[in-house]
Parts: C-alpha cells; structure tokens; sequence
C-alpha cells in the first residue's frame, strides 16, 4: 500500500507515490464508470455524510455520485443556511456527526483550516471539499488525471495557471501537485490578483497573458472569486477579458495541441471565450468532470481501506 493517509486535507502533506497511487486506481474508476453496469462494493455498510457550508454544483455531485457507485449510504446535509461561523459551532457540528458513526465525512467550508480542524474531532475519515483560499485536493488531482490522460504524462510540462489566483484553493494545490510531479508551473494574471512571494513555490510570476501562455502545454482557467474579494482587484471585467481572457488568438500563442482546462464553474466572456470552452479539439472541460467522479471515488476507497486497516487512531 502506497497510500497511507488517513484524511485528505491537502496536497501539500502527500509524496510523489501517494499521487500516483491515487490516479493510477482513478484510471481503473474511470473504465468502470464507462461500463454498463457502475457498481462496486468497495464502500459497502459504510457511511458517507457531505457538508457543504459553501455552494457547490460539480464537487457535491461527484462525491454524492462516487459513493453510490462505490456501495455507501450517502447523506448530504444542507448545510448553506447553517451558521458559517467557526470556532464552537464547527466543533459542536463535527461531535454530534461523530456520534452518527460516519466513515467518510466530505466538507466544504468557506473558512481556510476549516476542514482540518475538523478532521482532529472525528474518528473518521475526512475528505476536504475546498476549504477557503486554502486547498481542494479532489481538484487538483482531477485535473492532473486530465492532465496526464490527455498528455501520456504528468512531469516535465509547461502549465499556465490564469486568472485569479489569489483567491483561489484550486490554484493552491494544483501548484503544489504540479510541482511535486516536476513540472513548470507558470502563474499569469494582474499582480492584484497573484500574492507576492509565489517564486517560494518554485513557480514563475507572468503579468503579460501573451508571454505567460507562449509555448504551454496546459493552459488552466480560473473564475474571478467575487465572493472572496472585498474591493477593487480589477478595474472592469471587459478590460480583465481584454488582458486576460482566453480568446482565440491568446491561445495561439500556446503549443499546438495545448490543452484548455477550467474548474468550473465558468464565466464565458470574463476569464474564457465561450467558443473556446466549447472546442472539443482544445478543450477537456468536460473530462475534468468525468475525471472528478473517478478521482473522487478513488480517494474515499483508498482512505477507507486505510481506516480499516489501522482504526480508530484518533480518539475524541
Ligand atoms: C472551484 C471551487 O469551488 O473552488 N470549483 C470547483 O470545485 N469545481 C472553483 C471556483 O469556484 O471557481
């Protein structure tokens, strides 16, 4: 077993092997998910309990879809008229899960930290659904499965990472995954939206969409987060399109077969040309959320061998 995690929070605390352990089971998720007959009994008798403290449309799905696949009961709690408040509320949420006996708990949570400090509460595993500015794993390793079906491998690429990153979970750990894996992660966006001290991370900082994509292999889209900004990052969305959007002729600029990736959800007109979000011969849009279920049920599975193997470490 390659895998040893018993929750997963982040990409920052996995190795290299614990990455390709995981992607290498989503391949064998993905030919089951194409088959006729979408069952296994990998989570058979056990308990799977989604929060989401923040609106989701793909990750809610995909993990509602990936446990009934796998066998699980699902539960999804409606957690958006909820108290988002931290500290108390959160634990207070977490014990009386807990007394439920869960096995997985997947939670998404507007506050960054939010889903670790969860995680020490519960006996369970706990599966972050994207946590904040912080991190949301299940992505980042979805789009490398993209990635890596898509190009025949994951290191030594050329990936532009445009738009907001700054306020962004999935730029976080699509960073720190594409960087454990070897490849050359670019950064592209308006210094507003781009925190300083990014060279850290072992990435390279482009204000100029046109020499940021030059040559890329992957080009990744992100949403302006509205929500999370308290002011003025950008002077209109028309001049952010004009500088910053992915249009046809931004693209070019490219290699030729790059590909064109987005998180979802979209906002055609503002960081990507509707045109080009639609190209099948460009972009893998729809395959990042085939990719997704698959991912997502490799995870739950992994963890919860995990679990079964060594139970109960944490005690409450
Ligand atoms: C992302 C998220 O929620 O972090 N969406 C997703 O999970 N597919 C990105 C976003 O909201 O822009």
């Amino acid at each position: 077993m390659t895998f040893t995690q018993r929750h997963l929070l982040g990409i920052e605390p996995l190795h290299p092997t614990e990455i390709t352990a995981l992607l290498d089971l989503a391949d064998q998720y993905v030919d089951l998910n194409r088959s006729a007959s979408k069952h296994s009994d990998a989570l058979a008798g056990l308990t799977q309990i989604n929060m989401f403290f923040e609106n989701s449309t793909r990750t809610q799905a995909s993990f509602e879809l990936a446990g009934k696949r796998l066998g699980a009961d699902v539960m999804n709690m409606a957690m958006q008229t909820s108290s988002t408040k931290k500290g108390e509320t959160l634990i207070d949420t977490a014990l009386t899960l807990n007394a439920m006996h869960p096995d997985l708990l997947v939670v998404r949570h507007p506050q960054s930290g939010a889903v670790d400090l969860l995680a020490q509460k519960v006996n369970c595993a706990v599966l972050n659904a994207g946590d904040g500015k912080h991190e949301h794993p299940t992505q980042a390793m979805l789009d490398a499965l993209t990635i890596r079906r898509a190009k025949g491998r994951l290191h030594r690429l050329r990936i532009a990472i445009c738009g907001d990153i700054a306020h962004s979970r999935v730029a976080r750990s699509n960073i720190l995954l594409l960087g454990k894996m070897e490849n050359r992660v670019r950064l592209v966006g308006p210094p507003t939206l781009i925190p300083s001290g990014m060279s850290e991370f072992g990435v390279e900082v482009f204000h100029d969409m046109a020499e940021g994509i030059q040559d890329a292999d992957v080009v990744m889209m992100l949403r302006l987060q509205k929500e999370r900004m308290d002011g003025g990052f950008i002077p209109s969305e028309r001049e952010y399109y004009h500088r910053y959007g992915l249009d046809a002729e931004k693209l070019a600029l490219a290699a030729p077969d790059a590909i064109v990736m987005h998180p979802g959800p979209m906002n055609r007109g503002v960081e990507i040309d509707g045109d080009i979000a639609d190209d099948i011969n460009r972009s893998v849009i729809q395959e990042q959320v085939e990719m997704g279920v698959a991912v997502r049920m490799a995870a739950m599975d992994l963890l919860a061998r995990n679990h079964k193997a060594r139970p109960r470490e944490v005690e409450v």
